[in-house]
C-alpha cells in the first residue's frame, strides 16, 4: 500500500472521541447490523479495544485473526466502504502488514487495528477468503 508517516500515537485519541456515542456497523455480505457502543475497558478485547474486529467479536460475528489481534498478520483484513474517515490513522505496522493482504484495495484495513471514532455509521466488507467464518448466533 502507500507509505504511512503517521506515528501510533495518534491512533490512541480517537477511542476517547467515541464516549457516550453509539454508531452501527453493517457487515457485508451479509449485511448484518450491529449497535456499537464504546469500550468498555473492563472486557476481554480481541485486537484493539473498539476496534472492528473487537466489536464484531462481542457480536459473534467472527472474522479470522490469527496473529490474535497484534498487526501482525493479515488475516483480519477488511474493507471499510463507508465511514472510513472516521477511522484512526493507519500504523506503520498495520501499513506493512496490510501490504502481504490479498485483495487490498484504498479502503482496505486490519480489523483489529481500525478504530472508529463513532461520528458516523460504517458499512464493512468481510473479504470472500474470509467469509466461511461468519456466524450469527442462534
Ligand atoms: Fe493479525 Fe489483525 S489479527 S493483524
Amino acid at each position: 500500500m502507500t507509505e504511512s508517516t503517521h506515528d501510533k500515537t495518534s491512533q490512541q485519541g480517537n477511542v476517547s472521541a467515541a464516549s457516550g456515542k453509539t454508531y452501527r456497523i453493517t457487515f457485508l455480505p451479509e449485511g448484518r447490523t450491529i449497535e456499537v457502543s464504546p469500550p468498555d475497558p473492563l472486557a476481554h478485547h480481541e485486537g484493539e479495544p473498539g476496534s472492528i474486529l473487537d466489536n464484531a467479536d462481542h457480536n459473534n460475528i467472527h472474522i479470522d485473526h490469527a496473529c490474535g489481534g497484534f498487526a501482525a498478520c493479515s488475516t483480519c483484513h477488511v474493507i471499510v466502504k463507508e465511514g472510513l474517515e472516521s477511522c484512526n490513522e493507519i500504523s506503520d505496522d498495520e501499513d506493512d502488514m496490510l501490504d502481504e493482504a490479498p485483495g487490498l484495495t484504498l479502503k482496505s484495513r486490519l480489523a483489529c487495528q481500525c478504530i472508529p471514532d463513532g461520528s458516523t455509521d460504517l458499512v464493512v466488507e468481510i473479504p470472500a477468503w474470509n467469509r466461511n467464518y461468519v456466524s450469527e448466533e442462534h
